[in-house]
């Protein structure tokens, strides 16, 4: 048993850690565990960027942040816009970001939808594999070099359990659900596994550099990632509610592999409550992950 567990907060995991001079991405930062994430990197000195798809979302977000703790000054907390349904904008983001010299020691992959029905990004790709998996792919690319001119430097993907229900094959066949009856759980889980995939071949890749990257799960988290949902779903969710973590311990893992050294440290784990989580089959398989890493290249035109 690790130091932490599901109940803990990302302010506890990250208790004494001093951040001061580092500077962090954080993706989907305006709500949820993205936002709480974005808070404590900056309680404990990170300057942070929260790349959020609505400005005005996110500056009210930065506010509140700011409002409420007068530990957390203005000048660590920047919001800039960031679509990832966009791959143009993407790149405009990443254009953006490197005009400016800021060091990139922790890039957060966290934002991400949970859709019940087929929805494409502005680039027609399919919801969840253009913005949970491709969108953070092309990212990720854009900034790599800065993250490694910023080394030592992590990058975390935030996946979920629910890759358990991947459909995903070694094939990679219908990535964009034109062809299958569609199925909202699975191509989230797709999704989520790819965020795994993509860590793994990352690490592959990334060659001893001083950037490691790791996956994980938050856990079941009131958040607003339901939204979508018809009721009967939003209904499951209230009846989850006793087991549910708040956004205070389900940003805990995405801090702890931030902030912490005893997890992690090899980069290609998957972790779930500071603890390495449940594995699936194919994660460890690295034709798949090099075969998902080259079509996606292609895809978003690298
Ligand atoms: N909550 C859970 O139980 C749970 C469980 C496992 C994994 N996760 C994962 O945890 C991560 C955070 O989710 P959450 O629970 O905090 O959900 P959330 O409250 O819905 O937050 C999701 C964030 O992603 C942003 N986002 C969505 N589409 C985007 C796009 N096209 N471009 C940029 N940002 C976009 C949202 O921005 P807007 O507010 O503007 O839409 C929001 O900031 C997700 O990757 C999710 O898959 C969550």
């Amino acid at each position: 048993m690790g130091k932490f567990n599901r109940k803990s907060t990302a302010e506890e995991v990250s208790a004494g850690i001093d951040l001061t001079g580092r500077h962090a991405i954080v993706t989907g930062a305006n709500t949820g565990i993205g936002r709480e994430t974005a808070r404590v990197l900056s309680l404990r000195g990170a300057s942070v960027t929260m790349a959020c798809r609505d400005l005005e979302k996110a500056e009210a977000a930065r506010d509140e942040i700011l409002a409420a703790d007068s530990r957390i000054t203005k000048d660590q907390l920047e919001v800039m816009r960031l679509d990832l349904g966009q791959l143009s904008q993407v790149r405009d983001f990443a254009k953006a970001f490197l005009e400016t010299s800021r060091p990139i020691h922790l890039l957060i992959n966290n934002a991400g939808v949970m859709l019940p029905d087929r929805r494409e990004t502005a680039d027609g790709f399919e919801a969840h594999f253009g913005v949970n998996h491709l969108g953070h792919f092309l990212l990720t690319h854009l900034l790599l070099e800065r993250i490694r001119a910023s080394a030592p430097a992590r990058i975390l993907n935030v996946s979920s359990d629910a890759l358990h229900f991947s459909s995903l094959t070694e094939s990679l066949e219908d990535l964009n659900w034109t062809k299958r009856k569609f199925s909202g759980w699975r191509s989230y889980g797709d999704s989520k596994l790819m965020n795994v995939l993509f860590t793994n071949e990352l690490t592959r890749r990334l060659d001893n550099d001083g950037v490691v990257s790791n996956a994980l799960h938050p856990g079941i988290v009131k958040t607003e990632l339901g939204r979508d949902q018809p009721w009967w779903m939003r209904a499951v969710g209230l009846l989850m509610l006793p087991i549910s973590k708040s956004p205070e311990q389900g940003a805990a893992t995405s801090v702890y592999l931030a902030t912490n050294d005893e997890l992690g440290r090899e980069g290609a784990g998957y972790f779930a409550d500071c603890a390495p989580g449940r594995i699936h089959p194919l994660s460890d398989n690295a034709q798949l992950a090099n075969s998902l890493w080259k079509l996606s290249e292609e895809l978003v035109g690298l």
